[in-house]
């Protein structure tokens, strides 16, 4: 076994001349105010070990990366019934578009495109309040990560509920269609909330260890989903993670991997290791420049590529 710490540190140092490259997100206001020079990478294996690199321990936006949560969530509620509301398939558009939605009946191409998420959501609500259903998903993320402290930014939460007039059309759009069964301003008040959860990288893939280890974290004991669903859930990471992107993540990092517009990038190495990296500037899709890049080395260094 490569001498994992050692590989985080020769990556920080040789990203550190580097940190700030990429744009941050601007169109929602709260995360325009980021600074951008900010670069931080855990690594946890299945057998407990943390490593960590640089702002490893600083909480960001997760923003879509709550979307592999949500996904989770919305399969243990109604299993394989889910895939009525929404495909698995690549979408090859940006995350935020609605180009698709018209010709294929307002059921979304995949879960991570925003339509698919909010498609997911209203899933989730079934039965729920918005409030217990963003109660749900926090409490649901805390005993992943096994970490209280984890949080929702309500300013981020608030900042995009009042600029999130993409999300609303696509929102409305498929409520048109009868693919969203809750009022379009309760299923968003949910979906904003969870796009604002706070974690760390290193609270990040703790949370998502149960990805990488059969469905089950191997630090808490608890078990999360079945193999068969944890090896599904990576599938979809891997083809559809990074939107347009996913196929170029594919080719450079070749692990799932799923990204939000906080800079933040959650990848899974099956049966070796959960990662997260972050660094807020953004390239033209929309995905963590440098995030993409530590991950790409990590892979070359360690051999994870699961091809
Ligand atoms: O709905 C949105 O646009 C954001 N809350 C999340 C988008 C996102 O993270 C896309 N990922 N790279």
């Amino acid at each position: 076994m490569v001498d994992l710490q050692a590989v985080l540190d020769s990556i920080y140092k040789e990203l550190t001349p580097r940190i700030g490259e990429g744009k941050v997100a601007d169109y929602i206001p709260e995360l325009a105010k980021i600074d951008p020079h900010q670069f931080g990478m855990a690594v946890v294996t299945v057998d407990g070990k943390i490593y960590r690199a640089g702002d490893a321990g600083v909480p960001f936006s997760i923003q879509s990366i709550s979307k592999v949560f949500m996904l989770t969530l919305a399969l243990g509620k109604v299993g394989e019934g889910l895939w009525k509301r929404v495909g698995r398939e690549p979408s090859g558009s940006a995350f935020n578009s609605i180009v698709q939605l018209e010709h294929e009946h307002g059921i979304p191409r995949n879960p991570f495109i925003n339509a698919g998420a909010i498609a997911v959501t209203d899933v989730v609500m079934a039965g729920h309040a918005p409030r217990e259903a963003i109660g749900e998903l926090l409490r649901f993320v805390r005993y992943l990560a096994d970490d209280e402290s984890v949080t929702i930014d309500e300013k981020v939460a608030r900042s995009e509920t009042q600029t999130g007039y993409r999300n609303f059309a696509l929102a409305n759009f498929m409520r048109a269609y009868k693919n969203i069964d809750h009022p379009v301003e309760h299923v968003l008040g949910v979906y904003f909330h969870q796009c604002a959860l706070s974690m760390s990288c290193e609270q990040l893939a703790k949370a998502g260890l149960f990805l990488a280890a059969r469905g089950s974290n191997p630090m808490t004991g608890h078990s999360v989903v079945s193999p068969k669903r944890a090896r599904r859930i990576n599938a979809l990471m891997l083809t559809c993670g990074h939107y347009d992107g996913s196929g170029d993540f594919a080719y450079h990092v070749g692990l799932p991997g799923k990204s939000g517009v906080g800079g933040g990038i959650f990848a899974v190495a099956p049966g070796v290791a959960s990662i997260a990296a972050w660094s807020p500037g953004l390239n033209k899709v929309g995905n963590s420049q440098l995030a993409a890049v530590a991950l790409e080395m990590l892979a070359a260094r360690t051999g994870w590529s699961v091809f």
